[in-house]
């Protein structure tokens, strides 16, 4: 039998019907930018933000199953989404010494992004490589640190697997956003009126009957979703772009939120 490409064999797979137990169970195998889907979500703006529209993409994990073809079509999804700001969740790179002239020649959102590092951006204390090159690509890059962006604060922290996060960045009044790659460590974030966006756990990313097999640590109790706490305290978790261990994601597509100020 003639060998089949990844994308072959993945466009075979898709909407195949399983039969199992007697109960036939539909089955969805997707990779970027098959399934892409982007997910909207309606949060509190503050002032000069309402209206405004925040696409936050996360685990692209370029150099794995995620290469400067998939970049080009991530970017023009982006696009296609007129947003006014990008913000750029963890693992960018799948590994901290790859190479991303082949995602930052790509990207071009038509807005600013504002990226913080993941643990496999900085893994084995490599944390210098992902960042410069995502510096030099335009990107801004907070890694423990914070900026006000035109009355919206914004705070980077870098991965708590890697790196201790300065979480006296999130003190101080007002509302404002944080960029945490681990969604676990929100139970550690006790400042009010602060909306913490995470990935990390790909949502699974392979879930057959719609659970997840295996997720990582500090990623096991919020594993996707919209989760709120007393005090204006939301945890965003996307189930992110790309793919790890697998190049392939089951029945947990690839997801873009869209955040609408309101
Ligand atoms: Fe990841």
């Amino acid at each position: 039998m003639a060998m089949m490409s990844r994308r072959h064999f993945l466009r075979t797979l898709a909407g195949t019907g399983v039969a199992a137990a007697g109960v036939t169970l539909w089955t969805e195998v997707s990779s970027f930018p098959g399934t892409c889907v982007v997910r909207p979500v309606k949060i509190p703006a503050p002032a000069g933000w309402a209206g405004k529209t925040i696409l936050f993409i996360s685990d692209l994990h370029y150099g794995y199953a995620f290469g400067p073809e998939e970049a080009k079509a991530l970017s023009a999804r982006v696009q296609a989404e007129q947003p006014d700001l990008v913000l750029m969740g963890g693992d960018l790179a799948h590994h901290p010494q790859m190479d991303l002239d082949g995602l930052l020649a790509h990207w071009k959102p038509g807005c600013p992004t504002v990226y913080a590092p993941g643990n496999h951006d900085m893994a084995g204390g490599q944390t210098a490589r992902i960042i410069e090159q995502a510096r030099a690509g335009g990107l801004v890059t907070l890694n423990n640190a914070a900026e006000d962006w035109n009355g919206l604060k914004l705070i980077g922290l870098p991965s708590a697997l890697c790196a201790p996060q300065q979480l006296s960045l999130c003190d101080g009044p007002g509302w404002k956003i944080v960029l945490g790659h681990e969604p676990d460590v929100w139970d550690h974030y006790a400042a009010p009126d602060l909306l913490h966006l995470a990935g990390h756990t790909h949502g699974g990313q392979i879930c057959p009957l719609g659970q997840a097999l295996v997720l990582p640590t500090l990623g096991r109790k919020y594993v996707h979703g919209q989760f709120s706490r007393d005090g204006n305290r939301t945890l965003l978790v996307s189930a992110g772009i790309g793919c790890i261990a697998a190049p392939v994601r089951l029945n947990c597509p690839p997801e873009i939120l869209k955040l609408e100020l309101v």
